[in-house]
């Protein structure tokens, strides 16, 4: 059995996840897919940096075009994170054939329609499962489980970090600054932390929901966002007289052919499933006129969660190539959106 080869960039806290996945799994991903899955190349920033995991040292590069011009590998694990730099490698990656499983939902967010127009262009898979509500498979629920329905509504919590600090916040009374520092230890919380605090993590997966949930282009701009850091443990106490718990919540609502997606700190009645998501746990409220209310919960952020998402992915695409297939979000072409605007 000729093995499928894997470039993988990044060996942070989802990259290491995913090597002890395919390692670990291996016998099982072997079972599905009729192949050895094989790591050949990993990309780091730093070679010589102590890793938490034990790696063939002979695999790691800092160059990430030793990995999109290696011939040998089938398919490149982009677990980096980073725009632009990043978007111009996929892109070539997938000039020269390769498919690509990503946790990036900063470069699907902002750049999707072009990395999976290319992808379509070159008959290559790109998924994208771990870039929203991290161990939840939300965005093959969308894309496979409501394809006979028309979701009038997506919400919930998307964002772990936030929920992780809010939690604390509620629970224990603990200080903002201080948990926002635990996350950031446990691997939960993005490099530069702020796009967590302020809303555009949770606001870039929103995006990326609403265009694959409503099957329209929804565009991070027509997101209205506010985040956390302004949330004050007054706020949090004041709530709680009232019944209630703050989450910072994500809500996509269509109406006819208006769409709407904003991002903010909300108050959510006690007794109301999304108020005791805790921690890091992310829940995705979808609702379909003929399915009605559904509900996903389960791990939005970290090693392991995120990693099985990133792995789910890349079976899929193996057992694409097998069949000599493209999958899910490359055949999909949306409708243009219309804006809800505030006269409306
Ligand atoms: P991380 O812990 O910071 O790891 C990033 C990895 O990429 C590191 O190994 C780093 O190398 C490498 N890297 C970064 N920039 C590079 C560059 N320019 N050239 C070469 N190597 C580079 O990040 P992470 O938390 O694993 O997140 C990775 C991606 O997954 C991001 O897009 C993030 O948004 C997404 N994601 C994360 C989670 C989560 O729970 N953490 C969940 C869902 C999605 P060094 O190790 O040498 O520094
Ligand atoms: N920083 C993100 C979060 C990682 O806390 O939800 C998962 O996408």
């Amino acid at each position: 059995m000729k093995p499928v080869k894997v470039g993988l960039m990044g060996l942070g806290t989802v990259g290491t996840g995913v090597v002890r996945i395919v390692e670990g799994h291996q016998e099982d991903l072997q079972g599905q897919v009729a192949s050895p899955i094989v790591i050949s190349k990993i990309l780091v920033k730093d070679r010589a940096k102590a890793r938490s995991i034990s790696v063939d040292h002979g695999k790691l590069t800092e160059d990430p075009w030793e990995i999109v011009r290696d011939p040998e590998i089938d398919v490149v694990v982009e677990v980096m994170g980073g725009i632009g730099s990043t978007k111009e490698i996929m892109l070539e990656a997938l000039e020269r054939g390769k498919h690509i499983v990503t946790a990036n939902k900063d470069l699907m967010a902002m750049h999707g329609p072009e990395i999976l127009a290319k992808a379509k262009e070159k008959g290559c898979d790109v998924f994208y499962e771990a870039s929203v509500a991290g161990g939840i498979p939300i965005i093959r629920t969308l894309i496979e489980g409501f394809s006979s329905d028309r979701i009038t509504k997506i919400m919930g919590i998307v964002n772990g970090t936030t929920n992780y600090i809010l939690t604390k916040m509620s629970q224990e009374g603990a200080a903002y600054a201080d948990v926002l520092k635990e996350a950031q230890a446990l691997g939960y919380a993005e490099s530069d932390p702020t796009s967590d605090v302020e809303g555009l993590d949770a606001a870039r997966k929103m995006t990326i929901l609403a265009t694959i949930g409503f099957r329209a282009n929804v565009s991070l701009e027509d997101v209205d966002v506010k985040g956390i850091s302004s949330v004050t443990q007054e706020d949090i106490q004041y709530a709680h007289q009232l019944g209630y718990e703050v989450k910072l919540l994500g809500i996509a609502e269509r109406q006819d052919d208006f769409i709407s997606v904003s991002v903010q700190p909300t108050m959510v009645k006690r007794g109301h499933p999304i108020a005791s998501v805790n921690g890091v746990f992310n829940a995705v409220y979808v609702h379909g006129e003929a399915v009605g209310e559904t509900m996903f919960y389960g791990p939005g952020a970290g090693e392991l969660p995120t990693a099985t998402s990133v792995v789910a992915d890349l079976v899929a695409v193996v057992k694409n190539m097998k069949l000599g297939v493209n999958g899910r979000q490359a055949s999909v072409s949306y409708k243009e959106k219309k804006l809800k605007t505030d006269e409306q």
